[in-house]
């Protein structure tokens, strides 16, 4: 490994797709952030990359293997960052990595990461195949 791999601080993965603030309103009874908040803002974010890659209506199928890094406090910039893992017949795999950055600390601090699986819909609800 290089000097300057190792210098170099953890920084996002990926495709910027939602940008959002911390507001009060989204707080856990602890003045912290709510983690469903949270996700709702990741399912957002895949869903964006999901419709743009589907071209189309897509639908939530599975929310895998979520981690929370740190607690989010009120006022914190939110950016969800997304990558294309896998693309099936109708499904795509998409990861989403959550970064907060604050009025402080501009270095980008990872809160969490999950992988969101979106199924391509037509408008009766039914899979339909992604063109590839
Ligand atoms: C999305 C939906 C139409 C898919 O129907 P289904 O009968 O599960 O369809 P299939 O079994 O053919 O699966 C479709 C694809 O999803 C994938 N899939 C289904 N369940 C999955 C799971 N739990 N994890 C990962 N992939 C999954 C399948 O592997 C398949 O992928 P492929 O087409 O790329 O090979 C149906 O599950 C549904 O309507 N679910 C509710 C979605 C919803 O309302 N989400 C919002 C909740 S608030």
């Amino acid at each position: 490994m290089s000097v300057s791999t190792i210098n170099r601080a953890p920084s996002p993965s990926g495709e910027l797709s939602i940008q959002t603030v911390a507001m009060p309103v989204n707080t856990n009874p602890r003045g912290d952030i709510f983690a469903g908040w949270l996700v709702s803002q990741m399912d957002s974010a895949a869903g964006v990359a999901a419709v743009k890659l589907a071209r189309g209506r897509v639908s939530t199928v599975a929310i895998d293997k979520m981690k929370f890094l740190t607690a989010v406090h009120v006022g914190a910039i939110v950016s969800c960052y997304t990558n294309i893992i896998d693309v099936g017949r109708s499904s795509i795999r998409i990861s989403v990595e959550v970064w907060i950055t604050d009025r402080n600390n501009f270095e980008p601090v990872k809160v969490t990461e999950g992988q969101f699986v979106f199924v391509a819909i037509d408008d009766r609800g039914r899979t339909r195949a992604i063109q590839k």
